[in-house]
């Protein structure tokens, strides 16, 4: 028998576990997040003017940490299982938690993920765009304006009544449809008050499976789609994780949250910029 799914209201103020239990909020929470949100998004516009070849990882970092804590907030991800980062930035074939490094530097044709998690007020705007650095190649730059489809498609499926499979079922039909590779290994979450909660939000998927969506939940949805096969490894460090094929990747990352209409995203650049070019 399939387990149950158990959904927990959540009152502003309430203390939550991660206990497996879906969260549903209510407005102070979509206010919450729409504040976190909006804080990471103008993060992720900033850096548009950041991303040239030259710039090391680390100078990268620096940034999105002083932006966060301008912002009132603090990197989530500082301090976070260890990662003493305030964010990750993942170039051409690592697939994410690329760690940034003073020797790390944007190269001329790099395609670069960057993820920023903004706490703020105890809510977390979870978000990643893709940044193209000076010339990239077409094939490059196909892999990404497809992969932030895949996000927005995936996204166009979320609404009460629809099953959580119905987003990976979306994104990976659109992605094989190209014949990339749609990674497994990660996926998106429920966010609130907690980093990281159920339910896990899988960017492959079968319709019609999976908990029911319902109003209130929050939840990232994040897919890596590789030019190549789906596979991916762990390097040393314990978090890189890269394409075992070497093949490019790619991520866009939003935080959005279920309404009776549909979905509302927390992380939309709020000058719409949303994907390159900027
Ligand atoms: N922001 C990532 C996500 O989308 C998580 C990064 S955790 C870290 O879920 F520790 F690697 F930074
Ligand atoms: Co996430
Ligand atoms: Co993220």
């Amino acid at each position: 028998m399939a387990a149950m799914t158990e959904y927990q209201t959540v009152e502003a103020g309430d203390v939550v576990y991660r206990d497996g239990t879906i969260k549903l909020h209510g407005p102070q929470g979509f206010e919450g997040m729409r504040k976190a949100g909006r804080l990471a998004a103008e993060i992720l516009d900033a850096l548009a003017e950041q991303v040239r070849p030259g710039v090391s990882t680390e100078a990268l970092d620096t940034f999105v940490r002083e932006m966060m804590l301008d912002g009132g907030a603090v990197p989530a991800t500082l301090g976070y299982r260890g990662y003493t980062h305030s964010c990750c930035i993942s170039i051409n074939h690592v697939v994410c938690h690329g760690i940034p490094s003073p020797g790390k530097t944007l190269r001329d044709g790099d395609i670069v993920n960057i993820d920023v998690t903004p706490l703020l007020d105890g809510w977390h705007g979870d978000t990643s765009r893709m940044y193209l650095v000076g010339d990239v190649p077409l094939k490059a730059r196909r892999l990404v304006e497809v992969t932030h489809e895949c996000l927005m498609i995936g996204i166009a499926q979320a609404r009460p009544g629809a099953r959580l499979g119905d987003i990976g079922a979306a994104i990976q039909a659109h992605a094989e449809q190209y014949r990339y590779g749609v990674v497994r290994d990660f996926c998106g979450h429920g966010l609130g008050r907690l980093f990281h909660d159920a339910p896990e939000v899988v960017h492959a998927a079968r319709a019609g499976t999976g908990p029911e969506l319902k109003a209130g939940m929050f939840m990232t949805i994040e897919p890596m789609i590789n030019l190549g096969r789906p596979h991916v490894k762990l390097l040393g460090d314990g978090w890189t994780a890269v394409t075992r094929d070497k093949s490019l990747s790619a991520q866009f990352e939003h935080s959005i949250g279920i309404t009776d209409e549909g979905a509302e995203i927390f992380t939309l650049s709020p000058t719409g910029r949303d994907k390159p070019p900027y």
